[in-house]
């Protein structure tokens, strides 16, 4: 029996002014402190905004979620979509981060606009596939 795991899916948004450097730091923190949480997942940004999927133990998930909420890089982390997980989508990924695609953003805007509402699964599935096609397409 594997472990339970959860997906969650944040967005936020991003402070002015920050570069690539940002994001580098952040994926050395995530290098550092997601594997022993049992955290996987991956990291878009662009457009003012950051999207992340952090998925694994329902705990870890929640605690690093909560530290990331407080981190001055970012302002606004808003919960898009939360879910139980049979498996991971970004095994042996503890972070990966990539500058979104304007199909992406749109279809971050979209889920954005409709967070309030219960959000269909299949918009949550259509994004996930996105930025695991990008991973997959990363040499
Ligand atoms: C958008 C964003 C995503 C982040 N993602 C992670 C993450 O996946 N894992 C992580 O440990 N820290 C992440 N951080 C950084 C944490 O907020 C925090 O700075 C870091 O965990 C501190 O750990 P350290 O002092 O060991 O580097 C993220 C920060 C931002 C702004």
């Amino acid at each position: 029996m594997h472990t339970p795991i959860i997906r969650l899916l944040y967005i936020s948004d991003a402070t002015e002014g920050l570069g690539e450097e940002a994001v580098t730091a952040i994926l050395k923190s995530a290098g550092k402190n997601n594997p022993p949480l049992g955290i996987t997942g991956m990291l878009v940004f662009g457009g003012g905004v950051f999207a992340q999927v952090l998925e694994g133990p329902e705990g870890g998930v929640l605690k690093k979620y909560v530290q990331v909420m407080s981190d001055e890089r970012h302002r606004n982390c808003r919960v898009v979509y939360i879910t139980t997980a049979v498996e991971r989508l970004f095994e042996g990924v503890s972070m990966a981060a990539l500058q979104a695609l304007p199909v992406e953003l749109a279809h971050i805007a979209e889920l954005d606009a409709h967070r309030k509402e219960t959000v269909p699964p299949e918009a949550f599935g259509n994004l996930m596939n996105l930025f695991f096609s990008r991973l997959q397409a990363v040499p």
